[in-house]
Order: C-alpha cells, then sequence, then structure tokens
C-alpha cells in the first residue's frame, strides 16, 4: 500500500472505529460484532506498523496499550489538585452552610451536590481538541503521567468535537463498576489467583501498572467532576462545567441535585443516600460545591482544601458480633486462608455468618481473638470483613489465633509465598488442594462433568477412590458401589458424564487442569494458538509470550508446569484415558453461512462456544445479543428473553435440528 492509501485508509478506520466505539460503550447499540471490531483494529495496528508517521495520539489502537514503561514521568500540575474537608453528620453540614451563608453575606447560596466516586483522581488535559496526557493527583503539585494506562478507558474521548473549546483539563475519578469488579475476581478465583480486596485498591493499581496492556485488562471506568486549567473554555459556574462535560462526551455523574439552603442540602444528600445503592460504582459521600466561581473565589482556601466546597461521608453500614472461631481454608494451590465463623448478624441486607480475615499478618496487627466482639463492615468487599476488635467488651477469656506452621488437613509444614504474607500448604496431595482441584476440573467452565459437585467430589476423596482427575477416568460400576448415598441412576449419570468430557475440546482440559494464573480466556487463546496440548507443552516462554494476551506471568506458569514431572505423568494418564488433546478439525468447514448473523441460546447438544466455533468455521457471524441484524437465533431448550426478543424482532428462529440438517 502506499503512503497517500495508506494515510487515507487508516482516516477512514480510525473514524469508524471511534465511531462504533461510541456506539457500544456510550449508546449501547452496537452495529458490528466484537470480532468485526477487532479485524478493522488490527487493520489499523497494521498500517500504523508499516508507517509508523501515520500514528496519532487519538488513534483508537492507543487503547489497547502500547510497550510496557520503565517507570513514569512526572507532570506538573497547572492548578494544583486539592483534596476535600469532610464532615460526618447532618449537623456538620448544615454547620458548613451557615459558614458559607457569613461568608458571602446572604441568605441562600447556590450550590451543586454529586456524588464522591470512590475511587482514585486523575487530571486529564486536551490540548488543540486532542487527549494530550493523563495524570494521578500524586502530590497535588506533581502527579505520574499514566496517559497510556487511561487511554484505555473505552468511554474516555481521545478528541473533542469541534464546535467545543479546544484545550482545557477536566479533573475526575477512575473507578472499577463492581459487576466489572467481582466478574475480574470470579475469573481470578478460576485461575487459581487471589482475590482482590475492593474496586478501589484494585484501581489504584491498575493506574500504577507499568505494562499498558495489564491495564486494558482491567474493567476500569471514568467520571469526571471539574477542571483544572480551564485553558480556552471561558466558563463562570460549576453548572457550566456540567454542561461542558457533558457536551464533550465526558463521562459524568448521573444525578446531580441544585441546592440553595441548607434544608435542600440535606434532602439532597439523604436521597443520593438511596440512589447511590443502585449506581453501578461504589460512593462513599457526597460533594458540595458552591456554584458560581466568584463566589468560590470570594470564599476562597486552605492550604488543603477549598472552602467553597465539602465532603459529607456516609457511615458504611457495620454490625458488631462475636467471633465463635476461626477456620482455615485451604484453596486449590495450597494457599492457607482464615476465615472467621461469626454469631449471625443482620448486616446490609443478609445476614452474616462468615467474614474474611485476609491473612494471618492482618489478625496479629488488629489483635483479634476467637471470644471477642468484632466490628464487621461491608464496604465494596465481596464478602464482608473483620475492621476491628470491641476491646472493651473483652473478659480475659479470649485466645489468640494461632498461626498454622502446619497445613490443618495434612499436616505438612507450611510455607511462605513470594509476597510474604499468604501461607501455603506445599504438599500437593494434600486431600483439601485435591478436592478443591477435582472440583475445578469438572467444573462448568472445565470439563463440565455433571452429576460431580462437591460433595460428590469429597466422597470420592474420602472414600480413597480418586486422588487426582485421571482417577476419574478409571471409575466404574463396581467402585462407586462402595459410595454411600448413591443411587444406580445418578451413579449411571456420572459415568455417562465422564465418558462424554472425553469430547470436551482441549482448551477446556488446559483450562481444567488448574495451572496457576491460567483462566478460561487465557486457556482459549493458549489453545486457539497451539492447537495441540503437546504443541503448548514443548513451548518456551517466549513463544508464550507471543500468543494474545498472554503476559510474562501466566507464560511462566505455563511453561513451569509443563516441565514437572508429575504434571507430564497425569498429562500422559489422561491421554491414554482417550481425551482430547488437539483441537477438533471442524469437518465441515464452508461459506455456507457467509454474511449470516447468528445468536446462541438455550441448551444446545454441544457448548455454545462449540457451536459458534463450527459457524464461524462455516463463514458465519456469531454475536450475543439479538437485534434487527441477527440473521438467526439458534434457541436450544429453555431459551429466555433472547428468544423472545428474537419473536418481536421477527429474526428467524431455529431449533437445532433445523440447524444441524443447514449445515449437512
Ligand atoms: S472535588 C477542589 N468532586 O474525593 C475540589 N472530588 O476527598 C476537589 N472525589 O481528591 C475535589 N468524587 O479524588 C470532587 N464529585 C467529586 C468527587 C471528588 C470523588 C474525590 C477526589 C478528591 C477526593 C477528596
Amino acid at each position: 500500500m502506499d503512503s497517500q492509501h495508506a494515510a487515507e485508509r487508516a482516516l477512514i478506520l480510525r473514524t469508524e472505529l471511534e465511531r462504533h466505539n461510541a456506539l457500544y460503550y456510550q449508546q449501547a447499540t452496537p452495529e458490528i460484532s466484537d470480532v468485526q471490531f477487532d479485524a478493522l483494529l488490527r487493520e489499523l495496528q497494521e498500517i500504523e506498523k508499516a508507517h509508523p508517521e501515520l500514528l496519532t495520539p487519538d488513534s483508537p489502537t492507543q487503547r489497547v496499550g502500547g510497550a510496557p514503561l520503565d517507570g513514569f514521568s512526572q507532570i506538573t500540575h497547572s492548578v494544583r489538585m486539592m483534596s476535600l474537608d469532610n464532615t460526618y453528620s447532618e449537623g456538620e453540614m448544615r454547620d458548613f452552610f451557615t459558614k458559607l451563608q457569613k461568608g458571602l453575606g446572604k441568605e441562600t447560596v447556590r450550590c451543586i451536590i454529586e456524588p464522591k466516586v470512590d475511587g482514585v483522581a486523575v487530571a486529564v488535559r486536551y490540548e488543540n481538541g486532542i487527549l494530550k496526557y493523563a495524570a494521578t493527583r500524586g502530590d497535588g503539585r506533581v502527579g505520574d503521567d499514566v496517559t497510556q494506562n487511561l487511554k484505555t478507558i473505552r468511554t474516555l474521548p481521545l478528541k473533542l468535537p469541534a464546535h467545543l473549546p479546544q484545550t482545557f483539563e477536566v479533573r475526575g475519578e477512575v473507578y472499577m463498576t463492581r459487576a466489572g469488579f467481582d466478574q475480574m475476581n470470579r475469573e481470578r478465583e478460576e485461575a487459581g489467583e487471589p482475590l482482590y480486596a475492593n474496586p478501589r485498591n484494585t484501581t489504584a493499581g491498575s493506574l500504577k501498572q507499568l505494562d499498558p496492556r495489564e491495564t486494558a485488562k482491567r474493567p476500569l471506568s471514568v467520571i469526571f467532576y471539574g477542571v483544572g486549567d480551564l485553558g480556552e473554555a471561558k466558563l463562570s459556574s460549576h453548572a457550566e462545567i456540567h454542561r461542558l462535560l457533558k457536551d464533550a462526551g465526558l463521562p459524568m455523574a448521573a444525578h446531580v441535585w441544585v441546592c440553595d439552603t441548607a434544608d435542600e442540602v440535606i434532602e439532597a444528600i439523604r436521597d443520593l443516600d438511596v440512589k447511590r445503592k443502585s449506581l453501578p460504582y461504589d460512593t462513599d459521600g457526597a460533594v458540595l460545591k458552591v456554584d458560581s466561581f466568584t463566589e468560590q473565589r470570594d470564599l476562597g482556601e486552605t492550604s488543603k482544601a477549598p472552602r467553597w466546597a465539602i465532603a459529607y461521608k456516609y457511615a458504611p453500614e457495620q454490625a458488631e458480633t462475636r467471633l465463635l472461631a476461626v477456620d482455615i481454608q485451604v484453596g486449590r494451590t495450597g494457599a492457607l486462608t482464615p476465615v472467621a465463623r461469626l454469631e449471625p448478624v443482620f448486616l446490609s441486607g443478609s445476614t452474616v455468618s462468615n467474614a474474611t480475615l485476609h491473612n494471618f499478618e492482618e489478625i496479629e496487627r488488629k489483635d483479634i481473638r476467637v471470644g471477642d466482639f468484632v466490628i464487621i463492615e461491608k464496604a465494596g468487599e465481596i464478602i464482608p470483613a473483620v475492621v476491628s476488635v470491641n476491646k472493651d467488651k473483652r473478659t480475659g477469656g479470649e485466645l489468640p489465633v494461632p498461626i498454622p506452621t502446619a497445613c490443618p488437613i495434612c499436616g505438612t509444614a507450611v510455607t511462605k509465598d513470594e509476597s510474604q504474607v499468604a501461607l501455603r500448604c506445599p504438599n500437593p496431595d494434600c486431600s483439601e488442594q485435591v478436592k478443591r482441584r477435582i472440583e475445578h476440573f469438572t467444573s462448568r467452565g472445565a470439563m463440565d462433568i455433571r452429576g460431580l459437585g462437591e460433595q460428590v467430589v469429597a466422597q470420592l476423596v474420602d472414600a480413597k477412590l480418586i486422588h487426582n482427575v485421571c482417577d476419574l477416568y478409571d471409575l466404574n460400576e463396581l467402585s462407586l458401589a462402595k459410595l454411600e448415598r448413591q443411587g444406580t441412576k445418578s451413579i449411571e449419570n456420572l459415568l455417562k458424564g465422564v465418558q462424554e468430557s472425553k469430547q470436551q475440546p482441549p482448551w477446556r482440559l488446559v483450562f481444567g487442569l488448574g495451572i496457576l494464573h491460567v483462566g478460561v480466556s487465557s486457556a482459549r487463546s493458549l489453545m486457539e494458538h497451539f492447537g495441540s496440548v503437546d504443541a503448548l507443552g514443548k513451548a518456551e516462554t517466549e513463544d508464550l509470550l507471543k500468543v494474545q494476551d498472554i503476559g510474562s506471568i501466566v507464560a511462566q506458569s505455563v511453561h513451569d508446569w509443563f516441565r514437572e514431572e508429575r504434571n507430564l505423568m497425569l498429562l500422559s494418564r489422561l491421554r491414554s484415558a482417550g481425551l482430547l488433546f488437539a483441537n477438533p478439525i471442524i469437518e465441515q468447514a464452508s461459506n455456507k453461512f457467509a454474511g449470516s448473523t447468528w445468536v446462541i441460546t438455550g441448551t444446545l447438544s454441544q457448548g455454545r462456544e462449540e457451536i459458534a466455533d463450527i459457524i464461524r468455521a462455516n463463514g458465519g457471524k456469531v454475536s450475543s445479543s439479538v437485534s434487527a441484524k441477527t440473521s438467526y437465533l439458534l434457541a436450544g431448550e429453555e431459551a429466555g428473553s433472547k428468544l423472545e426478543k428474537a419473536t418481536k424482532l421477527k429474526v428467524k428462529v431455529l431449533n437445532e435440528a433445523d440447524f444441524r440438517a443447514m449445515l449437512s
């Protein structure tokens, strides 16, 4: 491609990609599938690689993360990033309002109330309409340049609409939605990685990532609530800031309140307390800001915070209850986690009888003893955490929590992991670890063996019928007859499930093996790239790093797993049992479905992902949601809302038999 042609094509691709990005992330009305989007993006990446002079800072390719940095450079804030003073009661808020009235010498003061987003502050500067940089707060004067990381946030415009001021700096908060955070933790759990404690700290950690490709994987979002350097923006009130944000397509809070009196302020913060529970992100308070810039200037500021704004902090919901015991859970990888067993207590809408104690160091630091009355709190965490001890209630009979020196299950001496915080049982034959590994292997996301839930796995391991996942394939009626409480029918189903699992695609096997840090999506990428378990096993770290979305931690972990004798023995037994070790060649590959878009729903005879592979192999596209553009809905049993939507939109609905008929 000559450079003239390349420049034209790059411009078209960029415009299209940003348009689809906005359709997807701002309007939630995508017109193309993720696969099509990726294809356009890849085409643009190729052009930019061949013609580096065409790469612009507002190119959508910049959102997927460039090369890792050695360290962050520093950015000096042109206007200092201040923090806010806090209040903790309605009385203090009224006092603050009185100060405003006195300071300005008037009865009513126009104020704006906004949610206080629990995230990490950033400043984002646009120059000549293009995103120039993003910086953290740092010490308020100088922060880290986190431009590459911020660009991975898809709702952040890289370019401003032409009719607006083109140079100004906005300020806001980077956060993670609770849903995104939970999903990420579920994936980590599946991959056997330690869970993150809360969205805020995880957000902070994600911004500090030197490898923007890692940041791109985190579900970060941003909300803006102010300006720093006004630049070309001629504004005179906070309400006008909101207007500018809105016009520029910069994400902002869904609810704001305008108040003139103390009563209205109180009403607004109460209303926000109700509304914030259904916001997708965590908020820890309300922020009051005087609207007029002239009045803001008149009120002035202290050395650390403005006198024209204040935060009102909502109390996190807490409860006090007795700590009955500290149990130790042994995870799949041997990590020992202390769990508090509590006298049941009602907190934020549910009865709580367990809470996390994170790790043993924390128990020591907080001096938590069995028998103590402890304060528990739900503050963005998935399960409640023990925050402190009510030492006034101590009677002297409380017992310190012993730090285990041996695994509570198998008695092996514990080791500390690399971070020197988590304790680990290093014995791979520890029966708890064995159970967790087998549960993982049989779970829905992995080999999906029905009839092999937690209880049955425990029974099988305790009865010494199985010691590892290979033993599952040696089970038969005779051995299973030894199990208690299992009828012939359930034994039959179990054996059938085990047999059928042999045909599962090998990415499920790779995921099911429980290699540290390997989740579903890594397993899929690895198998897509290598095609067979053998090729994967032979791959050196540098080969693994060539796979899309595989970073150095996963690569090292996979490499090491395949170099361990006991794992190789396990694989060789699984191979003899007849499991699929190489991607099946889809025999019916054709162009039959070219130009058609499919949505798959309900229960079918094969996994939806496998059916999607067949559709793609025959030229079709697969999308996750039904729209007027959908050509066919393939509906299995128990199809739900997608079927309804398809019927409404008059999309052709096929059952599995129709689909197979079309294929053959
Ligand atoms: S205004 C000079 N508005 O809370 C005014 N801050 O505790 C500075 N924050 O550093 C901040 N939501 O990181 C403002 N709607 C909001 C906010 C907000 C969250 C954060 C911000 C600030 C911290 C102060």
